[in-house]
């Protein structure tokens, strides 16, 4: 028997840091993937294949560790994660395909962990929601990388759009943005954990400034939200480009991603603005007519991805 799950990745249109005050915040699940195969191994061992990733391992599901014959071992670690809480160290082949780019900031790993984790509930016959399953994939990437964003996995399971309210509960939009958005990343990658401390550091030094600003970020998610549900496109890229500002005076901004940005805006992007924690990493642009011109212009000196958002979130084999 084999089973099967795919999710996707996202990215986060309103309300990077401030989510961490509590503040609501919009992200949604992107169209590129991971997927999970799950079946008996064929001989006494535990193996990860990824032909995309170019790695094979052996994985020791009781030691919670892995020989790698060739590739970078990056991903491994949720797998053997989820692994570790869920499996009964019966010897299994995992087949993961992917087109997220890792470091691109669209949460490959929490697609990787939700998708493995489906797949070993499916292989188990092991019943789940999808509330219990983000909370699972959550607990995964807090044991793996010592803090996460329960946004990622969250709308790698729910799919869509999501407004994420103060009171962190998800509800999806129940209309969708069509246009195209562009994804620019350096190949420096963001350290959301010192991102995320360096903002406290600055809360703290300047209340009175800093406060207001995180407060701004809600109001600019909840005036966005409104302009999501009557389609405004135009009114949500002068909002991403008011966001921007407010993540710039939090000190997460580069010199590369501020390239990326104006470049886009140049290019006829309706707005652009970091997405996730800064520091490096990714920006997004809001194109819906001229993507490749601001892709053109980008890809000069860092890359881009086209990407859509998409309704789907995580997939067994019954709906794949
Ligand atoms: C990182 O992708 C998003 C942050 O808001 C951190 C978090 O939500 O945990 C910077």
């Amino acid at each position: 028997m084999e089973s099967v799950a795919s999710a996707p990745g996202k990215t986060i249109l309103f309300g990077e840091h401030s989510v961490v005050y509590s503040e609501p915040a919009i992200a949604g699940a992107v169209n590129k993937r991971a997927t999970v195969k799950i079946r008996r191994s064929r001989n006494q061992n535990t193996i990860l294949k990824s032909k995309d990733l170019n790695f094979e391992a052996i994985l020791d599901t009781r030691k919670e560790s892995y020989s790698l014959k060739h590739g970078k071992p990056g991903i491994i670690r949720y797998i053997l994660n989820a692994l570790s809480k869920f499996h009964d160290h019966t010897p299994i082949e995992i087949l993961l395909s992917i087109n997220i780019p890792i470091g691109s900031g669209l949460g490959s790993s929490a697609a990787v962990t939700v998708a493995t984790l489906a797949a070993l509930f499916d292989y188990h016959d092991i019943p789940f929601t999808k509330e219990s399953l983000a909370q699972d994939a959550y607990n995964v990437e807090l044991d793996v990388q010592g803090m996460a964003s329960p946004l990622d996995t969250i709308v790698s399971t729910y799919g869509g759009l999501i407004y994420l309210s103060r009171e962190k509960k998800p509800i999806s939009f129940t209309n969708h943005i069509n246009s195209n958005f562009v994804i620019g990343f350096t190949t420096k990658y963001g350290n959301t954990g010192k991102m995320v401390k360096n903002v406290k550091n600055l809360k703290d030094a300047y209340p009175n400034i800093i406060n207001p600003i995180i407060e701004d970020m809600g109001f600019i998610a909840n005036e966005a939200r409104i302009a999501i549900l009557k389609n405004d496109i135009s009114k949500v890229g002068e909002l991403m480009n008011i966001n921007q500002g407010l993540l710039d005076s939090l000190g997460v901004n580069t010199s590369e991603l501020s390239r990326m940005i104006y470049l886009a805006r140049k290019n006829g992007a309706l707005g652009s603005k970091i997405t996730g924690s800064g520091g490096g990493g990714s920006i997004i642009a809001l194109c819906p007519h001229n993507p490749d011109k601001v892709m053109k212009a980008i890809n000069r000196y860092d890359n881009t991805l086209k990407i859509k958002f998409s309704k789907d979130g995580v997939l067994t084999k019954d709906s794949i």
